[in-house]
C-alpha cells in the first residue's frame, strides 16, 4: 500500500473512532435530561408514562446499537488491515486474499451485532426471529442464491488454494494472470490487457489449469522439416538455438523430439521451460524466430506441402557457398586483405561462407575451439568477456571488421564471445583458405599478428582473467607460422 494511502487511512480511522467515542459519551451523559425532556413531550400526546418510557428506551437502545456497531466496524476494519495486510505481507510477502478478509469481517460483524442486540434487547429471541419467519427465509434464499453460491465456492477455492495472485490460469476459454480473488469471483488480466471477471460458482464447475508463478512452467512449440534433413542435426541445432533465447530457463535443457512422420514433413516439437510464464507469447515467438534463423544457417528446410514445386537457382543467405562475387567488394575493404591481388581476393571470396545470425545470437562462444575467422558483411557484433559471470562488451565491430582470427591463427580457445547486436551476416573463412593466402603473402602474417597483439593487450587491460599467454613471450609471429606450417 502506498505511504500516503496508509496515512490517509490512519487519519480517517483515528477521526472516526474519536467521533464515535464522543457520540457515545455525549449520549450517555445527556441520557437522563434527554429522557425527562422527551417523556414530557410524549405525555403531551396523551401517552401513559410507562408507554412513553418504554418507547424512549427502545429508541435509545437502537441509537446505542448503531453507535456501537459503527465503532465495531471501524475497529474490525483496522484489525483486518493490520492482520491480513501488514502481518501477512511481513510474514508471507503478500496481502491475504480479499475473500479471506471479507469473510473475517462479515463473521465479526454478525457476532458483534448479536452480542449488542442481546445486550440491549435481552428479551427478544434473535434465533426465533430468523427461524420462524418462513417468508424471511424464502426472500433471503432467493435473493442470495447466487451470492451465497459464489461465497461458498470462493471459500472452498481459498481452502484448496489451487492458485495465487500473479499465477497464470485458464478457466474455460479465458487465460490470464490472476489479479484478485474476492468473495464474488476471480479477476483475470488477459494477454490482451482486458479484465475478465469469473464468478466463483462458475469457476468451481470448470476445470482450472494453473501455472504457478514460482513453478518452472513449460511450453511446447511445433515445427517441421523435410524428410531429407537429418533429425540428429535438427535436434542439436534447435536445442542450441532455443536455450539461448531470453526468458528460457537455464535450469532445464530444452527437449527437442520427433512428434510424428507427417504426409510431407517430419514433425518436431521443442519443449522448454520459462522463467516468467506471463511472457509466454513473446517467448514462443522468439523461439520460432530463432529456429528460423538456425535453419537458414544450417541449411535445414521447413517442409512445404509436396504439391508446391519450388524452383530456385541460388538460395540467398542460407549458409551455402555461392560463387562469391558479391563478397569481393567487402573483402577488398578489409584492411588486412588490402595487399591481396584481385585473383587472390576473388578466390578468398569464393571460399567464404555466408552465415546469418539473429539479434542476440552468439557467433562465437568464449572457450570454444575455433578453426575459422569472420568478416562482418552486414550488421554489427559486440565482443564480450565475462565479468563476474556477467557479459561485458569490450568492443563493437561493424561492417568490414573481422574477428575470430586469434583462435584460428594460434590454435588456442576463443578468447571472447562475439554476439550479433542486430541481424548480422558474416563471411566465414576457414583454415585452408587462410593457409593458401599465407603461402603467397608472408606479410599478411605480420599484419595479423599486430592486430592480435593489440586486441590481446586490450583484453588484458579489461579483464584480470586473461593471462599472459606463452605465445607472447615466444613471439606471436613464430607461433602463427609454426601453426600454419610456414617456414
Ligand atoms: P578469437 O579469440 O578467435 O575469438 C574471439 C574474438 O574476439 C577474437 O578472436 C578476436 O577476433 C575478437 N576480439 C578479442 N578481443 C578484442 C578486442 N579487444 N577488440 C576487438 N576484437 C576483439
Amino acid at each position: 500500500m502506498p505511504r500516503n494511502h496508509f496515512k490517509r487511512r490512519l487519519i480517517i480511522f483515528l477521526v472516526g473512532t474519536a467521533l464515535l467515542v464522543l457520540s457515545l459519551v455525549l449520549v450517555s451523559l445527556s441520557q437522563s435530561s434527554l429522557k425527562a425532556y422527551i417523556i414530557e413531550r410524549m405525555l403531551n400526546y396523551r401517552m401513559s408514562p410507562e408507554a412513553a418510557e418504554a418507547s424512549f428506551n427502545n429508541v435509545l437502545n437502537l441509537v446505542y446499537i448503531i453507535l456501537w456497531m459503527a465503532l465495531a466496524i471501524v475497529l474490525i476494519r483496522a484489525i483486518n488491515s493490520l492482520i491480513f495486510g501488514l502481518v501477512f505481507r511481513l510474514r508471507k510477502g503478500y496481502e491475504a486474499p480479499n475473500l479471506v478478509r471479507n469473510t473475517f469481517s462479515i463473521v465479526a460483524y454478525i457476532i458483534i451485532f448479536v452480542i449488542l442486540f442481546k445486550q440491549f434487547y435481552p428479551k427478544v429471541e434473535l434465533g426465533a426471529l430468523f427461524t420462524t419467519s418462513a417468508i424471511f427465509g424464502v426472500i433471503i434464499g432467493l435473493a442470495l442464491q447466487d451470492t451465497l453460491g459464489n461465497l461458498f465456492a470462493g471459500i472452498s477455492l481459498q481452502a484448496d488454494k489451487p492458485f495465487q495472485v500473479g499465477d497464470v490460469i485458464t478457466v474455460g476459454k479465458w487465460t490470464g494472470v490472476v489479479e484478485s480473488v474476492t468473495w464474488r469471483g476471480i479477476k483475470l488480466r488477459t494477454f490482451q490487457n482486458h479484465v475478465v471477471l469469473i464468478s466463483n460458482s462458475s469457476a468451481g464447475k470448470e476445470a482450472i489449469e494453473v501455472c504457478p508463478r514460482e513453478n518452472l512452467n513449460a511450453r511446447i512449440v511445433f515445427f517441421n522439416t523435410l524428410y531429407t534433413d537429418s533429425p540428429a542435426k535438427t535436434i542439436h541445432i534447435v536445442r542450441e538455438a532455443v536455450r539461448e533465447a531470453d526468458n528460457v530457463s537455464q535450469k532445464i535443457r530444452p527437449i527437442v523430439r520427433i512428434r510424428d512422420f507427417g504426409d510431407s514433413s517430419v514433425d518436431f516439437e521443442v519443449k522448454y521451460w520459462l522463467e516468467d510464464y506471463t511472457k509466454f507469447n513473446d517467448t514462443d515467438a522468439l523461439v520460432r524466430q530463432r529456429i528460423w534463423y538456425a535453419f537458414r544457417r544450417a541449411g535445414i528446410n521447413f517442409a512445404f506441402p509436396t504439391r508446391t514445386v519450388q524452383i530456385e537457382r541460388i538460395s540467398k543467405a542460407d549458409g551455402r557457398r555461392a560463387d562469391g562475387s558479391e563478397f569481393i567488394d567487402r573483402l577488398n575493404a578489409v584492411d588486412i586483405f588490402a595487399p591481396l591481388s584481385a585473383e587472390e581476393t576473388a578466390r578468398l571470396a569464393k571460399n567464404s561462407v555466408r552465415r546469418v545470425f539473429a539479434p542476440g545470437e552468439s557467433v562465437i562462444r568464449a572457450g570454444d575451439e575455433g578453426s575459422s575467422m569472420f568478416v562482418v558483411h552486414e550488421g554489427r557484433v559486440s565482443v564480450q568477456i565475462s565479468d563476474n559471470g556477467k557479459p561485458r562488451t569490450v568492443s563493437v565491430l561493424n561492417e568490414g571488421d573481422f574477428f575470430g582470427e586469434m583462435a584460428l591463427f594460434t590454435g588456442e580457445p576463443r578468447t571472447a564471445s562475439v554476439v550479433a547486436i542486430e541481424e548480422t551476416e558474416v563471411l566465414e573463412i576457414g583454415f585452408q583458405a587462410m593457409k593458401h593466402l599465407f603461402d603467397t603473402n608472408p606479410d599478411l602474417v605480420e599484419s595479423l599478428s599486430h592486430t592480435i597483439t593489440e586486441r590481446r593487450a586490450e583484453l588484458k587491460a579489461r579483464s584480470e582473467d586473461v593471462q599472459e599467454s606463452e605465445d607472447e613471450a615466444e613471439g606471436l609471429l613464430s607461433v602463427i607460422k609454426r601453426f600454419f606450417g610456414i617456414s
